[in-house]
């Protein structure tokens, strides 16, 4: 089983950026508590990941894991709130997805309450820091297990 974990803009700053709201863990410490968990879960289990601060170069991210991904997870960061190209590559593909969020998006500023990921989304995880990622990974790895 293959899942590839995207991450949109900013969050290549983690560690840096608003500590007080995405917390001091950076990307590379959540890359590896997954690779931790993917391990405990199945030796099946293949992960990659993607970061980009381009709306472009995830949606063409996305067609490029047609027929090769079971699974994506994606946080796509301020484009949830914006990007119908990302919803459309989603659902082009027709890849299972799952959307996460270090922040509960609806706790917060309510132009962040709107995603465009979520309808074409089989689950959302929101607001339990590094820990989205990982409840994200075992909700996808479920669901797919069961397909
Ligand atoms: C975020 C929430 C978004 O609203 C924001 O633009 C981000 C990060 C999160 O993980 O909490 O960049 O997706």
């Amino acid at each position: 089983m293959k899942i590839l974990i995207i991450n949109g803009p900013n969050l290549n700053f983690l560690g840096k950026r608003e500590p007080d709201i995405y917390g001091s863990n950076t990307l590379e410490d959540i890359n590896a508590v997954l690779e931790k968990e993917s391990a405990i879960l199945s030796k099946d289990l293949q992960l990659e990941f993607f970061q980009s601060n381009s709306e472009g170069e995830i949606v063409s991210k996305i067609q490029d894991a047609f027929e090769k991904f079971n699974g994506i997870i994606i946080n796509p960061a301020a484009y949830t709130h914006t990007s119908v190209a990302i919803r459309d590559a989603l659902l082009s593909t027709g890849i299972t997805t799952v959307e996460v969020h270090i922040s509960n998006i609806f706790k917060r500023e309510e132009f962040r309450h709107k995603s465009y990921v979520s309808g074409v989304s089989v689950g959302v995880v929101s607001g339990f820091g590094i820990n989205s990622y990982v409840l994200g990974l075992r909700g996808i790895f479920e669901t797919l297990k069961s397909h």
